[in-house]
């Protein structure tokens, strides 16, 4: 496997990406997936949502946060004031990466890998490039090393509007000439991070803080 480059149509919007990613053997995350899921909305929206990879529900189900963390999610936007028909969802990595525990059922998230990262990049890239979204909201540390780089981190970018990086060198932090004008991201932390934070509160505190300053840019 060589990376998702090979399956991605030359032409055509969201609904012929949505379909040439389901056949996507661009990674070896395809064989213990259910189905590719791809990103959720319409070219129209304002603001694009990066998580890092489907979890268990959103592999049965086939769509992006539709499990506890999109819940959470869901709950933090409206919050903030960011309505959700105007968002874009979707995540860095498009198969859901897991381990079995043991003999039983359960299926554990496993965080890919940045080899994995850079293989599903394309299809990130050209959703971003379908929508052109006025703001970019990465959510998590994936979500923030797929857009800026590897060196990315989440402590220390969170929460400022900074410019969006080239869509189409996604992996540099934004170089003020490659930048899209006019286009800004936003990173922040995971809201699974937030389900599993010892203080729970006060990290849901800082989604949503981060999530106004999103709210900020777009209004
Ligand atoms: N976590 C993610 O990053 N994305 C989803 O779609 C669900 C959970
Ligand atoms: Fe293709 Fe991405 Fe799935 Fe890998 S994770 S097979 S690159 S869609």
């Amino acid at each position: 496997e060589e990376g998702a480059a090979p399956y991605l149509p030359s032409r055509g919007g969201l609904p012929t990406l949505r379909r040439a990613a389901a056949d996507c053997r661009g990674c070896p995350l395809y064989k213990d997936a259910t189905q590719t899921v791809f990103g959720s909305g319409t070219r129209s929206a304002r603001l694009m949502l990066i998580g890092e990879q489907p979890g268990d529900q959103e592999d049965v189900r086939g769509l992006p946060f539709v499990g506890p963390a999109g819940k959470l999610l869901r709950k933090a936007l409206g919050e903030a004031g960011i309505s959700e028909k105007d968002a874009y969802l979707t995540n860095a990595v498009k198969h859901f990466k897991f381990e079995r525990q043991g003999s039983g059922r359960r299926r554990i998230h496993k965080t890919p890998d940045l080899h994995e990262l850079k293989a599903c990049r394309p299809w990130l890239a050209a959703e971003l490039k379908a929508v052109e979204p006025e703001l970019v909201v990465a959510l998590g540390a994936t979500a923030g090393k797929a857009l800026l780089g590897s060196s990315f981190r989440v402590g220390e970018q969170r929460g400022l509007l900074l410019p969006a990086p080239d869509w189409d060198d996604l992996g540099h932090a934004a170089a003020t000439s490659g930048a899209a004008p006019g286009h800004g991201l936003v990173c922040t932390v995971h809201p699974s991070a937030v389900l599993r934070a010892d203080d729970r509160e006060s990290a849901y505190e800082g989604l949503l803080s981060d999530l106004g300053v999103a709210a900020e840019a777009l209004a």
